[in-house]
């Protein structure tokens, strides 16, 4: 298709997710084609593309076997439902994503993005709870600045004000930890900071406020990334699982962002040597090519859904869409081409580079005031602008867009994290191009 035929006529009807609508009509940013690191523009610009998207095109845009694999299950089985009846590809695409999870997080929940992975997962937990005769743990702890997508459950365990201030009511019983974030002490560090483990403490202080067993979970982003890459502090993430081992409250890490090789290893689990006990996914599972999300869970959590009647259904849970066979062919396809091309191992061979760069590029850049990376993510935070907080990091967005680069914004954070086939060219190419915008920007 041409770039011409793409050109849309009204703007008005769209109203546009997590965007200034207003700002955007007047300039649009649209992509009409992408291939491998670029997207096209509709000016037809080349634009390198620093964030995979949405951090979901881990293995770069429109792969062939993904496309192909798309094109021939469309004409073949469009639709099957999940509800008592299932598509072949469903069972090998949830034996797959077992064998890259830890164990015993073998038993796949399919889901069609990471806000419905979330909130499956923490129904998962209140309900496993109660099939034990433990239904008084109804608690639910998130963490301040989390990122948990979008439906109730997500934004009430989720820290990101904005996201929760205008819309009233949220799920009760919902308590949040700190944050992780010290810039005083872990300014420009590369990789896991020195200093914070002693946060995870505080889920101790929840305990004894709330009374443990009235905890259900406890949810956190092993890497936070959405809210502008926060990197656990070494021995953060063992503590708190050392917790809710000794409360018998579950740890679901959501690695929506961080799985599927990000931080170099399949999760973010295996990275850090920290097993939780459900574990939600999304974005690189099918390379964003097609919407699809799942929830890990633990073999014994499974089990203990399976004690009614032969007949009866064991969880009241699922979507139209669960383990739709354009998805399961994408997904298939998409761990293909992880596995063929080794590209986790490839992120782990990138990650030094990318360290080192980010910090001789960036670091002594305009408005800085911290670079941060772990895996192939890093964060360039900027000094927000007196009285106009996060106006600064969006026009350095716009600014790169319109220098030929796509980066992700979190108020004043800039947040890379491109595809794993980047070139150590691109990379340099990508850090310059932020230098040269920040240069510019006021
Ligand atoms: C950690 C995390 N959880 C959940 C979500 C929500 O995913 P989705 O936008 O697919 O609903 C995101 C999206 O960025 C995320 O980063």
């Amino acid at each position: 298709m041409s770039v011409q035929q793409n050109i849309p006529n009204d703007l008005e009807s769209f109203w546009i997710p997590f965007t200034p609508n207003r700002q955007f009509k007047r300039d649009p940013r649209i992509l009409v084609a992408a291939k491998d690191m670029h997207y096209t523009s509709l000016d037809g610009r080349q634009i390198l593309d620093g964030s995979a998207g949405l951090w979901c095109v881990n293995a770069g845009h429109t792969r062939k076997k993904i496309v192909e694999a798309i094109q021939q299950n469309a004409a073949t089985l469009d639709f099957a439902p999940a509800f008592q009846f299932a598509n072949p590809m469903a069972f090998e695409l949830a034996t797959r994503i077992a064998e890259l999870t830890p164990d015993p997080l073998n038993r796949i929940f399919f889901t069609n993005s990471g806000s419905e992975s979330v909130d499956t997962a923490l129904k998962i937990a209140l309900a496993y709870h109660r099939a034990r005769g433990e239904g008084q743990r109804t608690r639910l702890i998130g963490r301040e600045r989390g990122y948990h997508g979008v439906g109730f459950g997500g934004i009430s365990v989720g820290g990101m004000v904005n996201n929760r201030n205008v819309f009233g009511t949220m799920l009760s019983g919902v308590d949040h930890l700190p944050h992780t974030h010290n810039l005083k002490a872990n300014a420009f560090t590369n990789g896991q900071p020195e200093t914070g483990a002693e946060l995870a403490d505080r889920l101790e202080d929840l305990c004894a406020l709330h009374d443990p067993s009235t905890i259900a979970a406890v949810i956190v982003e092993p890497m936070a990334g959405s809210t502008g890459v926060l990197v656990p502090p070494k021995g953060y993430l063992d503590r708190l699982r050392a917790i809710c081992d000794k409360h018998g409250i579950l740890l679901i890490f959501d690695e929506v962002i961080t799985g599927f090789g990000r931080l170099g290893t399949n999760f973010a689990a295996q990275r850090f040597g920290v097993t939780p006990d459900l574990m939600t996914m999304a974005k690189g599972l099918t390379n964003a090519a097609v919407p699809m999300g799942a929830v890990a869970c633990r073999e014994d959590i499974y089990d203990a859904f399976d004690q009614g009647a032969d007949h009866a259904i064991n969880l009241f849970h699922g979507y139209t869409y669960s383990a739709h066979p354009m998805a399961c062919a994408a997904g298939i396809a998409t761990l293909d081409v992880y596995k063929e091309e080794k590209l986790f191992d490839r992120v782990g061979e990138l990650e030094s580079y990318w360290g080192e760069q980010v910090h001789a590029v960036l670091d002594d850049a305009r408005h800085v005031i911290d670079v941060r990376n772990i895996g192939l993510v890093a964060a360039i935070e900027l000094a927000p602008r007196d009285g106009e907080p996060t106006k600064r990091g969006f026009e350095a967005m716009i600014k790169a867009f319109e220098k030929g680069g796509m980066v992700r914004i979190s108020g004043d954070i800039i947040a890379l994290s491109p595809p794993f086939i980047i070139s150590k060219d691109q990379i340099d190419d990508l850090f310059k191009l932020v230098r040269d915008v920040l240069s510019e920007i006021d």
